[in-house]
């Protein structure tokens, strides 16, 4: 065998700080993003059910949760809301004391420097789950856009430090862009769902947020998830509407379309680590079929190496946890 001649791998592997001195991806408490769902009411804590460890909040206990978040060292949070009503035109997504709003003043005022990201969509305040307006059984594009403008504009002025648009209408990017700098939020960022597949993973969100749509489904506005190409197409009319922040999403499936996206734009990429695929690995973790930590830390990890500078994830308190653990 002396004159074989192969590569030693296994040099660079040999001990713990062996293997730090060349690791290539990190993870940081600074990626996370932490996803909250107010409800309307006081001392409510309503776990959702397909989502372990979750819980819809009422607005006087957003408080208590933000400071067990900086706590954590977790830095940024996006917020969903449930109003106590919805009708046909989703009014309660863009009225200056909606849910997001009361929400977004009310982590302002104690923790300022928490960056808040508002989630702008109509599914949840629509009584028909769709996120635009409809007419007969259509999701109509262009009316949408008007009233996403002014819910931006109004979760801007009630404090929110970027705009999240997830309806997935043609043009929400230019339409937001040009509705909060006229309203002089020229300074605000938009973190745009460029990318959003019509996917079966969102399913445990709708039980959280309460925004399963009552007829119908989304594929006419959310992507198929057989295309690459077309995730390119959408993240170039977004980049130039005027998107600060690309998001992919679903995560796990679509590792590929965020190296995509990373190697094509230079903008901050972000992963949504969607529902399902937190419930999945709960599932599995509560029944004693995984190790959870080493799978979330791992999952996270491909994402990061997948090209993602940020991710939006409900696992984010425990990572924030076992980062913690690990200095
Ligand atoms: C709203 C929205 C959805 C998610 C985020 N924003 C659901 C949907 O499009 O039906 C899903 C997030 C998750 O599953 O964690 N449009």
């Amino acid at each position: 065998m002396k004159d074989l001649k192969f590569t030693r791998h296994r040099r660079l592997r040999h001990s713990a700080n062996m293997r730090a001195l060349v690791r290539e991806t990190y993870l940081h408490k600074e990626d996370l993003i932490y996803p909250i769902f107010v409800v309307e009411g006081e001392n409510k804590r309503n776990p959702v059910q397909s989502m372990p460890g979750v819980d819809q909040i009422s607005l006087d206990l957003v408080e208590e949760e933000m400071k067990e978040l900086v706590e954590l060292g977790i830095k940024s949070v996006i917020v969903f809301g449930i109003p106590a009503e919805k009708d046909e035109v989703g009014s309660g997504a863009y009225h200056d004391h909606g849910i997001v709003q009361e929400a977004t003043r009310k982590i302002k005022e104690s923790y300022p420097e928490l960056i808040v990201i508002a989630d702008t969509c109509l599914c949840e305040y629509t009584s028909h789950g769709h996120c635009g307006v409809i007419q007969g059984e259509s999701v109509l594009n262009d009316p949408s856009l008007e009233l996403l403008a002014r819910t931006a504009v109004s979760q801007a002025k009630a404090g929110a430090d970027i705009i999240a648009p997830s309806n997935m209408m043609d043009g929400f990017v230019a339409a937001i862009r040009h509705g909060l700098d006229e309203a002089g939020f020229e300074h605000i960022p938009i973190m745009s769902y460029a990318v959003k597949y019509a996917s079966a993973f969102y399913g445990p969100f709708r039980d959280a947020a309460e925004s399963a749509p009552q007829f119908g489904d989304r594929k006419t506005y959310q992507m198929d998830p057989a295309n690459r190409l077309e995730a390119l197409r959408e993240a170039e009319s977004d980049v130039a509407e005027g998107a600060d922040f690309l998001i992919v999403k679903p995560a796990m499936s679509y590792m590929d379309i965020m190296r995509d996206v990373k190697n094509h734009f230079n903008l901050p990429l972000v992963a949504y680590n969607v529902s399902g695929e937190y419930a999945m690995v709960k599932a599995a973790a509560a029944n004693g079929w995984i190790d959870e930590k080493g799978i979330v830390l791992e999952l996270l990890t491909g994402m990061k190496r997948a090209g993602v500078d940020l991710i939006i994830t409900y696992h984010a308190k425990d990572v924030a946890r076992w980062l913690s653990e690990q200095q």
